[in-house]
């Protein structure tokens, strides 16, 4: 019976937090994970990120510019993930994150709501 609600639960929750991913998300997902037990992949795991110091994921291997960028005071604010997401290479010089930017402001800004919609346990913090 209980194993049967989980799994129930499972299933009700999984697609509500992929029902609600910006399309434009998917070019993240390649590197990043997000939401319960994301890991960090090729790219750190993003749950928190919003307000979060750059290079604070635990366990992953930054670039040496993220993480002299944290040492700076660098914190991911709707306005610095903006900068980043719009040209990464140019507010974090020597990042290695290998994407070149996107310019669409919507895209940006949905992309931005949808990262600060997880806690840095991965839960929702918007329902
Ligand atoms: C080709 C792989 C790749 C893609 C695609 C990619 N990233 Fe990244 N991302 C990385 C890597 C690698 C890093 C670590 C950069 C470093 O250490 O300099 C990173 C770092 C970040 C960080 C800083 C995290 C921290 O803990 O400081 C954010 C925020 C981020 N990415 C968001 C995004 C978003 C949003 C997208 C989609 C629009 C995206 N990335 C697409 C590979 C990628």
């Amino acid at each position: 019976m209980r194993f049967l609600l989980v799994l129930a639960l499972g299933l009700v929750v999984v697609p509500v937090a992929a029902q609600d991913m910006p399309p434009a998300f998917k070019r993240c997902l390649p590197c990043h994970a997000i939401g319960e037990g994301a890991t960090n992949k090729l790219g750190p795991e993003l749950n928190g990120v919003v307000g979060r110091p750059a290079a604070d994921a635990y366990g992953y291997s930054y670039s040496a510019a993220m993480l002299a960028a944290q040492v700076d005071g660098l914190e991911w604010t709707r306005q610095t993930l903006t900068q980043f997401l719009k040209r990464p290479k140019h507010l974090v010089v020597g990042t290695s994150m290998s994407f070149a930017g996107m310019t669409d402001r919507a895209e940006i800004d949905a992309i931005i709501d949808y990262l600060a919609s997880f806690d840095s346990g991965g839960g929702r913090v918007v329902p």
